[in-house]
């Protein structure tokens, strides 16, 4: 398994990898209408395209095949991981933790550090995160999160 850096022509296998996994991960911890809309939303052709020219987006690839994606972009100047998603049938294998240290590696140097929002029900992909190291952000943007969703950071500066 590898990881490497998503251009415009992987779009198609990373919106794939969108439309496996994100149903799959959000039933039973979502509405219906998120995972409708979300899927409309931020898995639209145009959203991922988006993501892949204005944003960082990583692929893993297990021999020629995508079998997952991370994609992270700039909010108000903060860092932001978008997306972390792995097709249901490779997780558990190390590629969630391969992608998240492409994720890093690929920021620009001096960062501080690296946000995301997740939703409050989603106890696999926060304990996932906190195993990781992210905790409690001490700034995020303004954009309110309504009560669905939570910050979570993680540091990158070593004390
Ligand atoms: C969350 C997700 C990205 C993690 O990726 P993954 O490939 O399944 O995770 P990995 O196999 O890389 O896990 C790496 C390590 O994290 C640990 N880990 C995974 N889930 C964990 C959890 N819920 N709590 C604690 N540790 C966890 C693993 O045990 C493993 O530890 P090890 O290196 O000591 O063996 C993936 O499961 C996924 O796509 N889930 C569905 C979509 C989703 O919820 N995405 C996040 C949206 S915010």
């Amino acid at each position: 398994m590898r990881v490497r850096r998503a251009w415009p022509g992987d779009a198609d296998a990373v919106r794939e990898v969108g439309l496996k996994t994100w149903p799959v991960a959000y039933e039973g911890l979502a509405s219906p209408e998120f995972i409708v809309d979300g899927l409309a939303a931020w898995w639209s052709p145009e959203a991922v395209d988006r993501g892949i020219r204005q944003g960082i987006t990583m692929i893993a690839l297990d021999d020629e095949k995508v079998v997952g994606m991370v994609g992270l972009g700039q909010e108000e100047g903060f860092w932001v991981m978008w997306k972390l998603y792995v097709l249901p049938q490779y997780q558990g294998k190390g590629v969630g933790k391969a992608l998240l240290d492409g994720a890093i590696a690929a920021l620009p140097a001096g960062t501080e550090q690296l946000l995301l929002d997740v939703l409050i029900t989603n106890e696999p992909a926060i304990g996932f995160y906190r195993k990781h190291g992210f905790g409690l952000p001490r700034t995020t943007p303004a954009r309110d999160l309504g009560v669905e969703l939570m910050w979570m950071s993680l540091d990158l500066q070593s004390p």
